[in-house]
């Protein structure tokens, strides 16, 4: 199952919304078939991997990280092509959540005489799907907040200079996680302020284009800004406000942008009824990246999963210089708390992630 897990995990941030998924086909011990999904629209795991097998299939054992679908989505079912096979035996890791699956698929096959076991490497298993697992239970996309700033917490300089907080690796790295989105949003504060791109900047050229989103109450965004003109126009979407300029928006919308209107919360763009919208337009993975204030905003809505900090070696004092949540603050006992934290080297700076606790976790030492 950890050789079917490693198989999935190549295909990260190119199947969504579907989730990653790997098989293998094992038999006397050694592998007959293997394979994953390698893009949405394409073959499902188990198909991959018992074409690889052909006839060897008969009698085999598929170990598969999640379980095989019974209907008709983009592709046709997978539970018929493993009847066909011949297989004994069928080692499922996790359930799809999918409320069109869940279950039916092992049913299906365990009803067929198949042997069937579910649960192997569960949590791994999981974990290597979170966005997909929690834009279906949950009908929003996993956000990830990606924060770069100096070992004194500073997001930029006291004259608002943010380029470049860190260094030339931990910046690819910083790449990668953009093109594990489906979205990368900024506020309006960040757009005035450094102008981003938002892209996904690769070598070799990523294969996918992240939506671009910036979140903009008053359609304050200038017609210049460059995240107008990367990228295909469509893929960059500005989330207003009723209360918007009715002619800023319509200027938007003719530089290509499309532009949501949304409810508004506190004469702010409501982020979780964003968050709605991009599930529907099927983001599945969220990378937020700043700035302080629409951070804030995410963590108070309870909308952030993830938090990823890179560090520089480098202090940068001022005591007006942005750090990465604004808003009002919170007392030591309210505070957003972080479990299974990890930190590693990038380059010259460090990378700190770890997941935002929720009320039900039991948060050691801080109880
Ligand atoms: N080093 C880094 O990782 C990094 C990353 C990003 C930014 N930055 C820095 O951060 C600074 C900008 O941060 P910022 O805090 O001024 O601006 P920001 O967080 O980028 O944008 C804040 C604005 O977003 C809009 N917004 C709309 N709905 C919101 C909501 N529900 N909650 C919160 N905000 C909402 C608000 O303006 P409206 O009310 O007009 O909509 C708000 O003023 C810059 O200095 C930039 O260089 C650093």
């Amino acid at each position: 199952m950890m050789q079917a897990l490693a198989l999935a995990e190549r295909a990260r941030g190119l199947t969504s919304p579907n989730p990653l998924v790997g098989a293998l086909v094992v038999k006397d011990g050694g592998v007959v078939g293997e394979g994953y999904h390698a893009r949405a629209g394409a073959p499902h795991a188990e198909r991959v991997a018992l074409t690889a097998a052909g006839p060897k299939a008969r009698g085999a054992t598929l170990y598969l990280t999640l379980e095989p679908c019974v209907h008709q989505g983009r592709t046709p079912p997978c539970v018929p092509a493993l009847l066909d096979a011949g297989l004994r035996r069928v080692v499922v890791a996790v359930l799809d959540p999918n409320p069109r699956v869940n279950g039916a698929g092992a049913a299906a096959l365990s009803q067929a005489g198949l042997e069937v076991s579910v649960g192997c490497l569960e949590a791994e298993a999981r974990r290597l799907n979170r966005p997909f697992f929690t834009w279906v239970t949950e009908r929003r996309p996993f956000v990830t907040l990606k924060v770069a700033m100096s070992l004194d917490g500073k997001i930029s300089s006291w004259n608002r200079a943010s380029r470049w907080i860190t260094g030339v690796e931990a910046r690819g790295e910083a790449h990668r996680l953009r093109s594990e989105a489906d979205a990368i949003v900024v506020g309006i504060g960040t757009v005035l302020a450094d102008d981003p791109e938002l892209t996904v900047r690769l070598d070799p050229p990523w294969q996918r284009e992240p939506y671009r989103v910036i979140v903009d109450s008053q359609a304050r965004t200038p017609t210049s800004a460059r995240v107008l003109s990367a990228g295909s126009p469509g893929r960059t979407l500005v989330a207003v406000t009723e209360s918007a300029d009715a002619q800023r928006v319509t200027a938007l919308e003719q530089r290509g942008a499309q532009v949501l209107t949304l409810p508004a919360r506190d004469g702010r763009v409501d982020l979780t009824a964003l968050v709605a919208e991009l599930a529907r337009r099927e983001v599945t993975a969220l990378l937020l990246e700043g700035g302080g204030e629409l951070n804030a905003g995410f963590l108070e809505a309870g909308l952030v999963d993830r938090v990823a900090v890179f560090v520089a070696p480098m202090l940068l004092g001022g005591q007006d210089a942005p750090t990465p949540v604004r808003g009002p603050g919170r007392g030591l006992k309210e505070a957003f708390r972080l479990t299974g934290m990890t930190a590693r080297p990038v380059g010259e700076d460090l990378l700190i992630e770890g997941d935002i606790a929720r009320g039900d976790e039991d948060v050691h030492g801080h109880c």
